[in-house]
C-alpha cells in the first residue's frame, strides 16, 4: 500500500523536520514535498517559511524559479518529453509538437480528464536512443508519433491505483 498523497500541515511539517537542519535545506524540502504529494501546495509555503526563518516571498521565489516544481496536483501520469540536443537532432521537436497536439495541452498543463500532465525534461540519459520520453520511472526511446499515441492510449486505460 502506498503512502497517502493527501497533504496536511502535519505531513508537510514532517518533511520539513526531516531536512531543515541540512545546509541549503529549502530545495531538498521542496523536492521531498513534491515527491510525496506530487506538487508543492500553496498551504505549504507559510509552514516552510516559518520553519526555515525565511519569508514567504523567498520561498515562492524559489518555487517559481525552478520549472520542476508544480503548485497544483499533476494528472494521474506525468509524461516528460526530452528537449535536449541529442533528442532534438533525431526528431524530438516533431515529437514534442505531436505530443502537445495529441494531448491538447502545452508543457506544465494537464489534460482535462486529469490523466496526463506534460512536462519538458533536459536529458533522460537515453541520448543514443532518442527521441526519449519518461513516464514515472520508465524511459522509452526512439519514440515515434505512433508509439506515443499507443502509449497514451495504454496509460489512459490503466485501472486506477488504490491509494490508502
Ligand atoms: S538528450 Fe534526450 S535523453 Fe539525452
Amino acid at each position: 500500500m502506498r503512502e497517502s498523497r493527501e497533504w496536511t500541515p502535519q505531513s508537510i511539517q514532517t518533511e520539513i523536520d526531516a531536512l531543515k537542519h541540512k545546509p541549503g535545506a529549502l530545495l531538498p524540502i521542496l523536492h521531498a514535498i513534491q515527491d510525496r504529494f506530487g506538487f508543492v501546495p500553496e498551504g505549504a509555503v507559510p509552514i516552510i517559511a516559518e520553519s526555515l526563518g525565511q519569508t514567504r516571498t523567498e520561498v515562492h521565489g524559489v518555487i517559481s524559479f525552478y520549472h520542476h516544481f508544480r503548485t497544483s496536483p499533476p494528472g494521474r501520469h506525468v509524461l516528460q518529453v526530452c528537449r535536449a540536443e541529442a533528442c532534438q537532432s533525431v526528431g524530438g521537436r516533431a515529437l514534442e509538437a505531436h505530443a502537445k497536439a495529441r494531448l491538447g495541452i502545452d508543457y506544465h498543463q494537464t489534460t482535462t480528464d486529469r490523466e496526463i500532465t506534460l512536462e519538458a525534461v533536459y536529458c533522460l540519459g537515453n541520448c543514443a536512443c532518442g527521441p526519449s520520453i519518461r513516464v514515472g520511472n520508465e524511459v522509452w526511446g526512439r519514440v515515434t508519433p505512433t508509439a506515443f499515441d499507443a502509449l497514451v492510449d495504454e496509460l489512459c486505460t490503466q485501472p486506477l491505483e488504490v491509494i490508502g
